[in-house]
This record gives structure tokens, C-alpha cells and sequence, in this order.
């Protein structure tokens, strides 16, 4: 065992590693931009060591917010010939350059942190609250389907939980055979085995081009593109954005950012019910343009334990999943139910764990008044970091490090919450 004081110092040098001036990569070589939801978690890692870095991170993220409001997954502040697909496929024409979709909000929790903490207030606090309440507005006009009020992404990396199974049938469906040869750069850095296979990365990039055909104008992406599909952990995240936001708002006397954000809940919280699968007994994904349900548990599902945002019998059946899991799983959470034929204990969201993810299940675990499971997640998470360092994600199973190296938000959530 290493000792906790070690692991600090290490988690502080993988911050200052990827540290760019304004903004952190996620990790050296795979990932060489700043990326949206990575980059949340840096300041949140950033706040127990250096704050004025920690608001910058949100600041330049902030920057990088679209017209419409929306603020893109990945911000390309520089060149790098080591990630595909870069900035001219992208071809967003936005300055500074950016992808042309989104990822989940924890921006705003992030915001929400560091007021909490006593670092953030007064004329730096009132812009990040205005960025939020953009951006969550963006979500209601352009993620949002009018009929269910679920809230979907337009592309797998918008969830942030690329190529977990219960994507597979919508994208199956989307036509890649325009796509023209490409080299993927993923694999030049991480084993083939731990990453997505050929067949959906052809998809992904025929994603990206029909966003381009629409000329990226969002609302037009989300009515019209193959892909569209309900996704708990993007709702469940924004519920509890837009709670934080609520909170600080009215705090911060911005009244009316504060009941622009609660007008929003109701709509929100009725979305992610409608995604609720009896059969399965827990949320799952909901396909809008086909109305087919995701096929079993994600870790996702298990952030509607956060407090507030589910029915009792709804919690004793994730709960029941949960601890069903917890027997079979040396480490929780999986990214995918081990139960599952689609479960793949190495490759990336098909079965390994995340520790943001655990941050999140944990965090909201821990508000509802369940400390025992938020601590079962703690627990695993100082293990896994134990045993296989700061790597992006870890087996279920043996605790193996997989993916990328020296990665931030691994470092973040060990500094801001695993450590205790
Ligand atoms: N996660 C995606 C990738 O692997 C993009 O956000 O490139």
C-alpha cells in the first residue's frame, strides 16, 4: 500500500502535467484538447490546490460557449496531428475551434463547489452563472424531445459514455457508407482491445458529418438527425445542474436565473422518468425515433440514487441492482451490468469502472442519505487507485489500470473526494 500522502502528491503532479496555462487536457497524447466534462472535474480537482486556477479552467471553458449556448465537448486551443477527428472535420467555423456537440453539465456543479468552498463569489461568480443558465436553457430548446421531455444526445460522445452497449441498435442504424477511409489515432496510444471497434467509430464520424450537413444548427440536428436517443446520465446530470444552479442563483441574488432553472425541473424530472424500464427496474436509454429501450443496467442508472429524483419502489429496484452488483464486483461501479451478454470488462464504457462516474453516483448517494453505498464507491475507488495508479478507467474485475495513463479527472476525483 502507498501511503495517502504519496498518492496527493501524485495526483497534484498529473494536474500540473496536463496543465496548459488556461486549461488541462485530459491526459498526454490520447486526449491533447481541453474537454468539456474532463475539464469540470479539473477544477474541482484544481479547488483543493490552486482555486484561481480552478475558476480559469471554467472561465476559459466558459469562453468557448457557442451563440445558441451551447458549450461544445471538446475546445481545440491548439494544433495536435495525435487525435482524429480534429478540427477541420469537425469544420465548425467557430472561434475558438470546437467539436460540434456537447457533454454532460457538470460544469455547474463544479461552479457550485468552489462557492461552497468560500473561493468563488461577486463579479467572477456572475458570469459562470450566466454560462450555466445558457447552457442548461440549450439543452431545453436542443436536447430535449417536445413529446416525453426526455433529454437525448445526437451523438454516443455526448453522453460521455461512448460506446456503452445499449447504444449499439441506434447507431447500428445509422447509414456510414459515404464515410471515407480515415486513420484513427486512439488506438496509436491505447490497445485496440480496451477501445470502440472499427464498425462504430465509421458511425461516429458519419455522426459528425451529417451535424455538418445541417450546418450545425442545433435544433435542426436534434429534429432531423438518425440519431437521437434518451440518455439518463445526461438528464440525471442536468436535474442536479440546474438544482445547483437554482441554489447558487437565488444566493447570489440572481432571482431570475434561479426560477428560470426551477420552471425548467418539473419538465426535466418527468423526461427522466419516462425513460424508467419497467422491465429492466431501472432507467435506461429511450431511443426517440424508435422507441426501443436500452437492454440493461448502466452506471448510469444508478445516478437516479442521487436525492430527490426517483419514486420509492423505482429506488428499491436500483438498489436492488446495486447490491446485486456489489457481490459479483471486486470494484464498483461497471460501466455495464456484468450480467449483461454485451459486458466486456476491458473495453472502455462496456463494463470497466470510472472514478467520476463513482463521484457522481457517490455524491448524489451520499445527499439522499445513503452513506453506505456512497462509502462501498469510495472504498473501491482508493483501491483502485491503489493498485493501478491514476489511469482512466479500471477492470470490475481485477482492478487492472486500462486506457490512458496520468489521467486529470482521475487525479480530480482522488483529490476531491476519494482521499476522504
Ligand atoms: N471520447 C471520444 C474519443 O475517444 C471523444 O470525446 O475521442
Amino acid at each position: 500500500m502507498t501511503d495517502a500522502a504519496t498518492r496527493d502528491r501524485e495526483a497534484v503532479e498529473i494536474l500540473k502535467g496536463n496543465d496548459r496555462g488556461r486549461f488541462s487536457v485530459p491526459t498526454k497524447g490520447l486526449y491533447p484538447f481541453q474537454w468539456n466534462w474532463d475539464s469540470a472535474f479539473a477544477a474541482l480537482g484544481y479547488s483543493h490546490i490552486d482555486p484561481e486556477r480552478a475558476i480559469v479552467e471554467l472561465e476559459t471553458l466558459g469562453a468557448a460557449q457557442w451563440h445558441d449556448g451551447m458549450i461544445p465537448h471538446i475546445v481545440f486551443h491548439t494544433e495536435d496531428p495525435g487525435y482524429f477527428p480534429g478540427p477541420n472535420v469537425w469544420a465548425t467555423g467557430t472561434e475558438p475551434l470546437t467539436s460540434g456537440i456537447t457533454q454532460p453539465p457538470v460544469f455547474m456543479l463544479a461552479v457550485a463547489a468552489l462557492v461552497d468552498r468560500g473561493h468563488l463569489s461577486g463579479p467572477r461568480l456572475d458570469p459562470l452563472l450566466e454560462t450555466a443558465a445558457r447552457w442548461h436553457k440549450w439543452f431545453f430548446a436542443a436536447r430535449r424531445d417536445p413529446a416525453t421531455n426526455i433529454i437525448g444526445v445526437v451523438h454516443p460522445w455526448e453522453s460521455g459514455r461512448d460506446n456503452m452497449p445499449d447504444w449499439d441498435a441506434a447507431l447500428a442504424a445509422v447509414n456510414a457508407d459515404n464515410v471515407q477511409p480515415f486513420v484513427r489515432r486512439d488506438t496509436g496510444h491505447v490497445d485496440a482491445a480496451m477501445r470502440p471497434t472499427e464498425e462504430q467509430y465509421k458511425r461516429y464520424i458519419a455522426l459528425v458529418e451529417f451535424g455538418l450537413s445541417v450546418g450545425w444548427d442545433q435544433e435542426r440536428l436534434m429534429a432531423t438527425s438518425p440519431f437521437f436517443v434518451g440518455d439518463p446520465g445526461m438528464a440525471v446530470i442536468l436535474i442536479r445542474a440546474e438544482r445547483a444552479l437554482a441554489r447558487i442563483a437565488a444566493a447570489a441574488g440572481r432571482e431570475d436565473l434561479a426560477e428560470a432553472a426551477n420552471a425548467r425541473l418539473p419538465r426535466l424530472l418527468s423526461g427522466l422518468d419516462a425513460m424508467w424500464s419497467e422491465e429492466v427496474g431501472a432507467h435506461t436509454t429511450y431511443d426517440v425515433r424508435t422507441g426501443k429501450r436500452g437492454g440493461a443496467v448502466s452506471s448510469a442508472s444508478f445516478l437516479a440514487l442521487g436525492k430527490d429524483l426517483v419514486s420509492s419502489e423505482q429506488r428499491e429496484r436500483i438498489e436492488a441492482h446495486f447490491d446485486r452488483q456489489a457481490k459479483v464486483c471486486r470494484y464498483m461501479a461497471p460501466s455495464y451490468d456484468p450480467a449483461s451478454p454485451e459486458y466486456d470488462e476491458k473495453r472502455y464504457w462496456r463494463g470497466p469502472v470510472w472514478l467520476v462516474v463513482n463521484w457522481l453516483i457517490a455524491t448524489g448517494l451520499a445527499e439522499a442519505g445513503d452513506a453506505a453505498r456512497a462509502e462501498r464507491l469510495r472504498a473501491d475507488s482508493e483501491a483502485l487507485v491503489e493498485a493501478g495508479a491514476f489511469h482512466e478507467y479500471f477492470s470490475p474485475e481485477t482492478g487492472a489500470p486500462l486506457g490512458g495513463g496520468a489521467f486529470t479527472w482521475t487525479a480530480a476525483a482522488w483529490l476531491d473526494w476519494v482521499r476522504g
